[in-house]
């Protein structure tokens, strides 16, 4: 395949935000089930953009493939975890506006809370895959592979601990579980529900499940 790996910098950032506005914001599995960005509009939810910015651009932890013509056909945004936190809902999810982000926000505190139950990784340094996205063009061929191994280097170089993603596609999934990744958490949709027994989120087919992966280094 004829594309090659790149470290993304801050002078990216535009242009990393654009692929994904393209292939991450409309067909991520809870994107697209909560339509975030309505069909047919040219636009964006700039409070997922500042998610994506969070941190990823400058820390030298990101990676994106490029084909031959110079054009980005996969990204991987990666930090440092953060120590989690216990309470039900922190302020930056209180005071998120977008009523359909902050749904994804949610469910994201839901999940880091149960992977971190126990205190499991405290004062260990784990890698956080928090954004996988490829080109449809490109789709099945191995990209999101070599980008997570690439990832899985530079962690291992840079003395973390461990490397984990939250999974909300299969697609990702059955990458991270082929790649040695062992699962940690996992959350059905059908059980993640509203005050009314009705469930949240109800991707697309085959998504069925959130699944945590971490894997020791
Ligand atoms: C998830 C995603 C990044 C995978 O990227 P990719 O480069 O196609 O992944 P790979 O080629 O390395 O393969 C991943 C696995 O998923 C399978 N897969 C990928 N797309 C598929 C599709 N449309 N239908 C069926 N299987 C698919 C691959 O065959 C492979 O599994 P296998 O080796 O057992 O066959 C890509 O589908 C994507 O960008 N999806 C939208 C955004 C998203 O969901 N991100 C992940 C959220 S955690």
């Amino acid at each position: 395949m004829d594309y090659h790996i790149e470290i993304i910098t801050k002078n990216d950032k535009l242009r990393v935000l654009k692929f994904l506005r393209r292939f991450f914001f409309r067909d991520e599995p809870l994107n697209q089930s909560i339509q975030l960005i309505p069909e047919g509009e040219d636009s964006t939810c700039v409070e997922l953009e500042d998610y994506c910015s969070y941190a990823s651009f400058e820390n030298n932890l990101s990676l994106m493939a490029v084909s031959a013509n110079g054009g980005i056909i996969g990204v991987l945004l990666n930090g440092k975890m953060d120590p989690p936190l216990d309470e039900e809902e922190p302020e930056y999810i209180r005071l998120c506006k977008n009523a359909k982000f902050k749904k994804i926000l949610k469910l994201l505190h839901h999940i880091d809370r149960n992977v971190n139950v126990d205190g499991r990784f405290r004062d260990l340094n784990v890698l956080e895959i928090r954004i996988i996205s490829v080109d449809t063009n490109w789709r099945g061929k191995g990209v999101a592979k070599t980008l997570i191994e690439k990832t899985t280097e530079i962690a291992k170089e840079q003395g973390f601990h461990y490397i984990r993603a939250d999974c909300t596609s299969l697609f990702s999934g059955k990458l991270c579980a082929r790649l040695g990744f062992d699962a940690i958490y996992t959350l059905n949709y059908t059980d993640y529900v509203d005050e009314n027994g009705q469930p949240i989120f109800s991707p697309a087919s085959p998504h069925t499940t959130a699944i945590s992966y971490v894997k020791k280094l």
